[in-house]
């Protein structure tokens, strides 16, 4: 999943030769996930046609104010428009709109669309190099730039006049990139990396059983989204989860047992800013792994367990940058064992499910918790899907981090 995904993004498309290419930015916006609507001024469709961007877009494409064509000549509404948009991107900008934009002129619906517009704004000029280097469409752009639209510069090359220099429009991919990469470095978690732990661990028995517990992984699931939606490159170590997750930023790790955990997360633990431990760990494993299936004989059947090793112990005793997060499952004591737990684990936040609360803990789409910080300030939340409680989670860390 692409950053982009689910965004609303408006592309504006003028009068330049490079808007044919402004049809793979639409179907690069369309693959990454995002709703997209087209503007075009009026002399573009001479360039490229609304039916093919309109196709490709699965959106009707607005030119004018009003559709004449239209029985009841429909109004294409610029302030809806401009209010419907996360962001807006003209692609190509000729040095005509340009300077129309830096004047505030809106003699058409484009122009109108984007003095509207209160999202972030990109251009990608297009033009032949001599225009490129006028000194009035520098003044246009610097004015642009200076109301904080974001430029995404031309580049060098063969041009339509056969002239070669600066002025072509960046290449699709590399506009989509340059918006992704502007939207992700404005995000919280931009460049700091986050592991997670989810699901249950699995403990062999012998190679057919083993020991194991009824976690989802559903809650470490939604905290590996909500990081990688913070901007945060994120390590995903999840035991065996029917869980599935696509997003760009999201490496998942699929282990099994605790000692697989607990070999995974210490792999990735130095460059971490991050560690939430989410997944139910068996805290204790068979001592010894039959190597053939069992056999039934006896009436009864003693297995000898013997202790795991605690990941979350472990990264509290090596923690030196990290901001570490535990969970804590209690039925009675909830308060105090957590307290205890986040001392003892040398942790900054514990999150706290109560197994008293309806709708709380193992296989559920909701979840209820407190959070206690290392000064056991003690939050508490109500009951909520596992998205928003990842929301919460994260909302703390970030003060936290940021205090
Ligand atoms: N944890 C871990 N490694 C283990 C056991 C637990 O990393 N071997 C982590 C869990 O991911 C969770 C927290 O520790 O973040 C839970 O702490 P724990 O003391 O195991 O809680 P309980 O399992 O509830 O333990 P207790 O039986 O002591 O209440």
């Amino acid at each position: 999943m692409s950053i982009l995904s689910g965004k609303k993004i408006l592309v504006g498309i003028t009068a330049g030769i490079a808007a044919y290419k402004s049809a793979h930015i639409v179907r690069y916006f369309i693959k990454a996930g995002a709703q997209v609507k087209v503007v075009m001024t009026p002399a573009s469709k001479d360039f490229i046609t609304p039916l093919t961007l309109s196709t490709l877009s699965k959106n009707p494409v607005a030119s004018t104010f009003y559709d004449k064509e239209e029985e009841n000549e429909l109004w294409n509404n610029h302030v809806e428009l401009a209010l419907w948009a996360d962001l807006m991107i003209i692609a190509p900008a000729t040095a005509n709109t340009l300077s129309k934009m830096s004047n505030g002129t809106c003699d058409n619906l484009l122009l109108a669309t984007y003095l509207s517009a209160k999202c972030p704004v990109y251009f990608a000029p297009a033009m032949d190099l001599d225009m490129y280097q006028h000194p009035s469409t520098k003044k246009s752009m610097d004015a642009l730039i200076s109301f904080g639209n974001k430029m995404i510069p031309a580049t060098s090359g063969e041009l339509a006049s056969g002239l070669i220099g600066k002025g072509r429009m960046a290449e699709p991919e590399d506009i989509i990139a340059f918006i992704e990469k502007d939207i992700l470095s404005s995000l919280p978690l931009y460049g700091k990396k986050v592991l997670i732990t989810a699901g249950p661990t699995y403990e062999a028995i012998d190679p057919v059983r083993f020991i194991g517990n009824h976690s989802s992984g559903k809650m470490g699931f939604e905290l590996a989204k909500q990081a990688a939606n913070l901007g945060a490159e994120v390590i995903l170590i999840t035991g065996v989860s029917n869980e599935t997750v696509s997003h760009a930023l999201i490496k998942r790790i699929d282990v099994v047992s605790a000692q697989e955990m607990y070999n995974a997360v210490h792999l990735y633990y130095k460059d971490i800013a991050i560690a939430i431990l989410s997944a139910a760990v068996a805290d204790y494993k068979p001592k010894h792994v039959a190597a053939q299936k069992i056999k039934k004989k006896d009436a009864t059947l003693t297995i000898e367990l013997e202790k795991t090793k605690d990941i979350l112990a472990s990264l509290g005793a090596q923690k030196k940058h990290q901001f570490l997060v535990g969970f804590a499952l209690e039925t009675n004591n909830a308060l105090e064992n957590s307290k205890g737990k986040l001392k003892r684990k040398n942790l900054d936040l514990i999150v706290l499910n109560s197994l008293q609360d309806k709708g709380a803990g193992f296989k559920t789409a909701t979840n209820k918790i407190t959070l206690i910080d290392k000064l056991e300030n003690i939050s508490e939340f109500s009951l909520k899907s596992k998205t928003e409680v990842a929301k919460d989670i994260f909302n703390e860390i970030l003060k936290q981090i940021n205090a």
